[in-house]
């Protein structure tokens, strides 16, 4: 077993990691980008009068956004069929009702290329549709082991391109599908590289429709990746990968990592109040894209951390959206909690979102993180106090969701950069009850 924090490791090998590699699809980014999709089809090897389908959900076609995709792909020689009953926080079934649609439109052998175009919701089903039509069977052969049957995925030969309307989850280059489990009350991911698209085509102009609500909580997820991918641990602090194929997915930080946590921060944390009470400044909305781009590419390589790790149990429980579920978690959790594992880099955290620390300690910067943090959530005024205001949670119910969490989250807490217990977990979710009065 390679993958071991090296403090733990069984004691036949100390060898730490030494080499650290990034892998994403091609991006393709700004104003205008949608009208180069059709090249980045033909650049992928699709050929005129091939058959594609955009996979996106009935808000984008109401605003008339799908058809503008569909067109600029009819113009560039393809033929298209639009799938538009995506749902939020997909469930295994929302999942199957798509791939049952491919099935009867196009038999096993499925489409040409597909499009995920919406938010990550939109995108993950795209991404699941995809590798499971390429690998065969359903969804739940690739959910890891013991809920699914934790089969391999392989390499697809059939084009994903991914188009995010939201500068938020960073499904578009991440490696994840994150898929909800009803009968189990949980989220499983089928991760896997097999699972990423081949390109990312960003627009920002597909974002100025979003209301204040879902720009202040889908930033918040973004602003999530970006500072638990800075403050996660760092790569060689796990033993060296057997060989390159066996290293984690979520391998650590890296040099890379933080040049884009560091522009993720600053993009975001700068930008968030302006898109939040003027959606139309296509500037900001174009700097927060970015921003959660930068986000997705750091902290979904180096990998989430406790908060997400929380964060999932509660949100199916209590079906609250993802990225306001981890903005009321990130005080207490990654800002709180995880503040002792590294100081310094907390207090520059703290610059980075924007805190004046002039003449603190470092340990007083540290913790400036976590106050800088809920002076910006309270400044944009649609997010909840906490858990209680975001879910009716209560102390009666913590038990419950720490238990949760360290049962189906080990492979979010095994990365932690500070050690947690389910007592401790309880301990952070009791904070996280009340962020502000
Ligand atoms: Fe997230």
């Amino acid at each position: 077993m390679s993958y071991e924090r090296s403090v733990s490791a069984p004691d036949h090998r100390f060898e730490p990691e030494t080499v650290w590699n990034l892998q994403m699809p091609e991006i393709r980014f700004g104003r205008g980008a949608v009208e180069e999709l059709g090249f980045q089809f033909h650049d992928l090897g699709v050929e005129d009068g091939a058959h594609g389908l955009v996979v996106t959900d009935e808000t984008l076609t109401d605003l008339g956004h799908a058809d503008r995709v569909r067109e600029h792909l009819v113009d560039a020689g393809f033929d298209v069929d639009v799938y538009d009953d995506c749902e939020r926080e997909p469930s295994l079934e929302a999942v199957g009702e798509c791939l049952s649609f491919v099935r009867d439109e196009k038999g096993e052998a499925g489409y040409d290329f597909y499009v995920g175009f919406g938010g990550g919701s939109c995108l993950d089903t795209a991404k699941v549709t995809r590798a499971v039509m390429e690998n065969g069977g359903e969804p739940l052969d690739y959910v890891a082991e013991p809920t699914g049957k934790g089969k391999a995925l392989t390499q697809s030969n059939v084009p994903l391109v991914l188009m995010p309307t939201t500068a938020g989850t960073g499904a578009e280059t991440s490696p994840v599908a994150i898929l909800s489990v009803e009968e189990k009350e949980t989220k499983e991911g089928i991760s896997s590289n097999h699972v990423r698209a081949d390109a990312a085509v960003l627009d920002p102009t597909f974002t100025t429709t979003l209301p204040p609500d879902i720009t202040a909580k889908t930033a918040m997820d973004a602003l999530g990746h970006a500072i638990e991918g800075y403050t996660t641990h760092q790569f060689d602090d796990l033993l060296r990968a057997d060989d390159p194929a066996s290293r984690p997915t979520y391998a650590g930080r890296t040099p890379i990592t933080d040049q884009f946590s560091e522009a993720a921060i600053s993009l975001l944390s700068s930008n968030v109040r302006q898109v939040v009470n003027n959606g139309d400044d296509i500037e900001a909305r174009s700097a927060m894209l970015q921003g959660a781009l930068f986000g997705a590419i750091a902290g979904l390589t180096a990998g989430a951390t406790l908060c997400h790790a929380m964060a999932y149990p509660v949100g199916n429980r209590y079906h609250t959206f993802h990225g306001e579920t981890i903005a009321v978690l990130t005080p207490a959790s990654t800002l709180g909690y995880n503040a002792a594992s590294d100081p310094e880099r907390f207090a520059r955290l703290a610059e980075m979102l924007g805190a004046d620390t002039t003449g603190m300690s470092q340990s007083e910067a540290a913790e400036e993180a976590k106050a800088e943090y809920i002076r910006l959530q309270q400044d944009l005024n649609v997010l909840p106090s906490g858990l209680n205001e975001l879910a009716g949670i209560t102390e009666d119910d913590l038990d419950w969701l720490a238990e949760q969490t360290t049962s189906t989250q080990k492979r979010l807490l095994r990365t932690n950069p500070r050690p947690v217990t389910t007592e401790d977990v309880h301990d952070i979710f009791a904070d996280a009850l009340y962020n502000w009065e």
